[in-house]
């Protein structure tokens, strides 16, 4: 075990993941909420550190949203994104804290390349623009860990590259929900209307790597547990993609809807397609293990019992 664990983001969608399974596991967690530690303000950031006195930081948090908030305000997804890491990271660094996992996401590959991604791809093409912003945000702050790192032999600033997630505690709501989300509201939302058509965003035929929150979670814990064999920069993914429309089949087949898929084609989709090449995850010894229906049945009974039965 690696002494005490500091989380960043502990209440969002990776953070509440990571929680649940340390708890699972008894492994003990110290998440400051926002209110204790305002990544974008270094003083607080500080005072976090030097009371927690971490042995080890896992950075998920962010300004994280789908394409059409990505594409409504990159100024702030780039500010935000680069000066939480930013300020984390330095701050980490000041304090002598020896290691840190930093979450990066498949969004920093180059666009339109049609074979898996390596981790040395980062960087090496024209970014998607409807996600431009928080690319260069992610990219710089993955290469200020590598910096460090190589800078001072007693730093060890890693990061994982997820691809895209779906789960519990993901956001649901129309505004910031990322397409395995959507997905999941607008089909239980037809089931329970009787409705007998429910839009896709454009032709359904970009595909996604669709990674269950939880496995991530699961992921992140086996790099804390085995951090010094963990390469500097890792994909974490499933290792195959799907189309979106395969995707809403699933979402339809889970949730029990019957009714027909109609497409939108004024919509943005982003990526043609940016599977991740998983290849060093599984030389590390780590590999996704939930299939994709049975995390969509997961991920809809929570959305089902905590947000559209709540509301
Ligand atoms: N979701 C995906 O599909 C996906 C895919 C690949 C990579 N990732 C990466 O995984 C990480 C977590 O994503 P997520 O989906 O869990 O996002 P999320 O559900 O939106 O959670 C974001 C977290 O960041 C916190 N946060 C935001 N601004 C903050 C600030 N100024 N100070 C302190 N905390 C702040 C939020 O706190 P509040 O609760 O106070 O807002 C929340 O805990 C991000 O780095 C993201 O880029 C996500």
């Amino acid at each position: 075990m690696s002494g005490v664990i500091l989380l960043a983001g502990g209440t969002g969608m990776v953070g509440r993941n990571v929680r649940d399974l340390a708890a699972q596991r008894d492994i003990d967690v110290a998440a400051p909420a926002r209110t204790e530690m305002d990544l974008l303000d270094p003083d607080s950031i500080a005072a976090a550190i030097a009371r927690i006195k971490p042995d080890i930081i896992v950075h998920a948090a962010g300004r994280v949203g789908g394409i059409a908030a990505n594409m409504d305000d990159p100024l702030h997804f780039l500010t935000d994104n680069f000066d939480m890491g930013r300020n984390l990271m330095m701050a980490a660094h000041a304090a002598g804290v020896p290691r840190l996992i930093n979450l990066g996401s498949s969004c920093m590959y180059p666009r339109d390349m049609e074979r898996p991604l390596t981790e040395d791809d980062v960087l090496g093409g024209p970014l998607e623009p409807t996600n431009e912003a928080y690319a260069i945000a992610k990219s710089a702050v993955a290469r200020l860990g590598q910096y460090l790192s190589a800078e001072h032999a007693d730093r060890d600033y890693k990061t994982l590259i997820p691809c895209n997630l779906y789960g519990r505690y993901d956001a649901y709501d129309p505004g910031r929900s990322h397409v395995a989300a959507a997905a999941i509201a607008k089909v239980h939302a037809a089931v329970q209307s009787g409705a007998r058509e429910v839009e896709i965003w454009g032709s359904g035929t970009a595909r996604r790597e669709f990674l269950y929150a939880g496995d991530l979670a699961d992921a992140i814990l086996r790099a804390v547990n085995h951090f010094d064999t963990l390469p500097p920069l890792t994909n974490i993914g499933v290792g195959t993609d799907v189309t979106i429309n395969d995707y809403y089949r699933a979402a339809a087949e889970v949730i029990g809807f019957d009714g027909r898929f109609v497409h939108d084609l004024d919509r943005p989709v982003g990526m043609k397609r940016k599977l991740m090449d998983v290849g060093r995850a599984t030389a590390w010894g780590w590999t996704a293990k939930t299939a994709l229906k049975d995390g969509i049945a997961q991920a809809h009974a929570w959305y089902r019992a905590e947000i559209a039965e709540a509301a």
